[in-house]
C-alpha cells in the first residue's frame, strides 16, 4: 500500500477513493486488513454473533460497554416504545408514492422523523443517544409502513426480540427460533464497519455540526448504491437470473469476459477474506438445510468456487446474506433496507463520536482544470 508519509509531489498526494488513507481516529470498530477479522469496541465479531443479541451489540456501539441485565432490559423497552411512529409520520408516509424504491422511502422518512424528534434542537451526547435509540426502534416500523402502503406500521410484538420483530413485521408471521437467530446474526454482522462510504458520509455531514438525522439521511443515500449496501439485493437478483448451479460457470465466464463486476465479491479493505462472510455462510447453509431448500446455497457455493479460481476474489458479507434473506421469506427489495435496520447502530455511534470530538472534515483536491481563461460576454460567445 502507498505510504502517505513518503509522498512528495502534489500528484503523489492524491488518493482516489481515499484508498488506504487514515481519515480520522475512532474507538468503535477495528477491521483487521490482513486477517479479515473484526472487533466492535474490542469484542470479537465471532463471539458477538454467536453469543450476543443485536440489542446488546447496538447498546455496546452506542454506550461503549456491554449492558448489564437491567440496562439491557431498559434498552429493549426504549426500542419497543419507539416502534410506534410519531403522530405526524404516518400521514406524511402515506403521501409518498407506493412505487418508490424502499431505500428512497427510508431516506425520505428518516429525514421527516428529524422534524418530529423531541431532541431535534440538540447535538449533545445525551440527546444524540436518545435520537439513536429512537431511530433503531423506528426504522423497522418505517419499512413495515412501506410494505403496508398505508403509512401505518402493523403493531409490533413487544415480547419479541428486535430481530424476531423485524421478521414479524415484514412477513406477518412470528418466526421460528432459528430464523430469528439468522436475522439476529445478520443484524450483528451488518452493524458496523468503520469508515465505509455511508458511515463516512454521515461523519462528513455532521462534522459541520449538523444533526443526527441529517447524517443518517446522507448515510442511507450512500448505502443505496450497488457498490455498497445495494450489493445484497443485486446478488439475489443474479442468483435468480442464473437459476441453478449448473448454469453458474457459463454465466460467470461471460460476465467476467465483459469485465463486469460480480456482486457480493471483493472489498476495498479486505482483500484476503471477510470473517463476516464465513459466519453468515454457516447460518445460510443451516437455514437451507432446515428449510429443505439448498438450491440457492448450492448455487452460491458454486459461484464462490468459480470466483476464487477465476479472479482470486472472496465473497463479502452481502453474498450469503442474500440467499439467507430469501429463505427467510423476505422480499428482495428489502435486502438493502435490512442493512439500514442494522447499520443505523454503527452510523449513530459514529455521529456521536464525531460530535464528541469534532473537527470539520474538509479535505483538499488537486485542481486539474484550466486557469486564467479570458471572460467573454454572453453575446460574443460562439
Ligand atoms: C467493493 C468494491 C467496490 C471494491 O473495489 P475496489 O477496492 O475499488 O477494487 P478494485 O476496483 O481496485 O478491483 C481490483 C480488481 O478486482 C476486480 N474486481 C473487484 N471486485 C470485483 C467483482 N465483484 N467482480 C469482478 N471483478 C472484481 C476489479 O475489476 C479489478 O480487476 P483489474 O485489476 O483486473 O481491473 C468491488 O470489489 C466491487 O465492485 N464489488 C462488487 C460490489 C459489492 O459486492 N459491494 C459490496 C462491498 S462490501
Amino acid at each position: 500500500m502507498r505510504d502517505p508519509n513518503k509522498e512528495t509531489s502534489p500528484t503523489d498526494r492524491v488518493y482516489p477513493g481515499l484508498e488506504g488513507v487514515l481519515a480520522g481516529e475512532s474507538a468503535i470498530c477495528d477491521v483487521e486488513e490482513t486477517t479479515g477479522g473484526l472487533f466492535y469496541r474490542g469484542y470479537r465479531i465471532e463471539d458477538l454473533a454467536e453469543r450476543a443479541s443485536f440489542e446488546e451489540v447496538a447498546y455496546l456501539l452506542l454506550m461503549e460497554k456491554l449492558p448489564n441485565r437491567k440496562e439491557l432490559s431498559d434498552f429493549r423497552e426504549a426500542l419497543a416504545q419507539s416502534r410506534t411512529l410519531p403522530e405526524g409520520t404516518p400521514r406524511f408516509l402515506k403521501s409518498i408514492p407506493p412505487t418508490v424504491n424502499p431505500m428512497d422511502f427510508l431516506r425520505t422518512a428518516v429525514s421527516f422523523l428529524g422534524l418530529e424528534d423531541p431532541d431535534r434542537g440538540s447535538n449533545d451526547h445525551a440527546a444524540n443517544v436518545q435520537k439513536a435509540t429512537r431511530l433503531i426502534g423506528q426504522i423497522p416500523s418505517l419499512l413495515a409502513a412501506f410494505k403496508n402502503g398505508t403509512g401505518e406500521s402493523p403493531p409490533s410484538d413487544p415480547s419479541l426480540s428486535h430481530a424476531a420483530n423485524i421478521l414479524y413485521l415484514l412477513t406477518g408471521k412470528r418466526p421460528d427460533p432459528f430464523s430469528a437467530k439468522v436475522m439476529d446474526v445478520s443484524l450483528i454482522l451488518y452493524a458496523e464497519h468503520e469508515f465505509n462510504a455511508s458511515t463516512f458520509a454521515a461523519r462528513v455531514t455532521v462534522s459541520s455540526l449538523s444533526d443526527m438525522h441529517s447524517g443518517i439521511t446522507s448515510a442511507i443515500g450512500s448505502l443505496k448504491g450497488p457498490l455498497h449496501g445495494g450489493a445484497n439485493e443485486a446478488v439475489m437478483k443474479m442468483l435468480l437470473e442464473i437459476g441453478g448451479a449448473e448454469n453458474a460457470e457459463r454465466y460467470l465466464r461471460e460476465r467476467l469476459a465483459r469485465k463486469e463486476r460480480i456482486m457480493g465479491f471483493g472489498h476495498r479493505v479486505l482483500k484476503t477474506g471477510d470473517i463476516r462472510s464465513d459466519i453468515i455462510k454457516k447460518y445460510a447453509k443451516e437455514l437451507a438445510e432446515r428449510k429443505n431448500d439448498r438450491k440457492w446455497f448450492d448455487l452460491s457455493s458454486r459461484i464462490e468456487e468459480i470466483m476464487r479460481r477465476e479472479k482470486g476474489l472472496r465473497p463479502n458479507l452481502d453474498f450469503y446474506s442474500a440467499s439467507a434473506y430469501y429463505l427467510l421469506g423476505l422480499p428482495i427489495e428489502f435486502d438493502t433496507p435490512l442493512f439500514v435496520c442494522s447499520r443505523i447502530s454503527g452510523w449513530s455511534a459514529h455521529v456521536i463520536e464525531q460530535h464528541d470530538h469534532n473537527r470539520l472534515i474538509r479535505p483538499r483536491c488537486l485542481y486539474t482544470g484550466p486557469r486564467d481563461l479570458p471572460y467573454v460576454p454572453t453575446e460574443s460567445r460562439p
